[in-house]
């Protein structure tokens, strides 16, 4: 692994500038950047440092195909009908528990950040779980390996730039709950 460049931007401007970016030139992404992206993954916290998850680089252009036509289905059914009707992303399954995914997702979050580190732009997605079924099959996992989330990566057209978020009041308390921070 390399040491970071000087070049790279520092850690807190990364974290404020991860934001989802969409759309991506169909230039492929070398596999030293991908590289430094898993490790970045495997260098996340997870329950027991077990290491159970894994991760699957996906190039081949039929497999794509296949997983984004089930995305674009989701999207169209599910997620478009929901922003119209201005209800909240169904972002969990039906029987959601506090630990679901929460050996992975700090491994996802690592790799969001190495990718906006190395200029790379990325979304984490879950969209195609709407057919786990399906796009399971598609990548040709093994009936007990499920798929936690997509992150779509490449060489993004649009800029980088600061996440819009709610300011911090809105989500921070002081010593008891609904008592708002007197020290921020
Ligand atoms: C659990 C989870 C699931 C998500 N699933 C999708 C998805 O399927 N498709 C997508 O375009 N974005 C997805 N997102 C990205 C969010 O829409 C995005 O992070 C949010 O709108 C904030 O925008 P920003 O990342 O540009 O700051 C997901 C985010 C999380 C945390």
């Amino acid at each position: 692994m390399t040491d970071a460049s000087a070049n790279e931007p520092g850690i807190f401007e990364i974290m404020h500038t991860t934001r989802s970016m969409r759309r991506l030139k169909p230039d492929p992404v070398p596999n030293a950047l991908i590289r430094r992206i898993l490790e970045a993954g495997v260098s996340a916290a997870n329950g027991g440092n077990m290491q159970r998850w894994r991760f699957l680089v996906v190039r081949d252009p039929t497999v794509k195909q296949t997983v984004a036509a089930y995305y674009r289905r989701a999207w169209k059914e599910d997620a478009v009908p929901r922003y119209r009707a201005g209800a909240p992303a169904r972002l969990e399954g039906a029987a959601p528990t506090r630990s679901t995914g929460s050996s992975i997702y700090p491994a996802v979050q690592n790799m969001l950040l190495a990718a906006r580190a190395l200029r790379l732009g990325a979304t984490l997605t879950t969209l195609h779980l709407r057919f786990e079924k399906e796009t399971e099959a598609a990548l040709g996992l093994p009936p007990d390996v499920h798929s936690y989330a997509l992150l779509p990566i490449g060489y993004p057209m649009g800029r980088f730039g600061p996440v819009a978020r709610a300011p911090l009041a809105d989500f921070v308390y002081q010593d008891r709950w609904g008592e708002p921070s007197r020290d921020l």
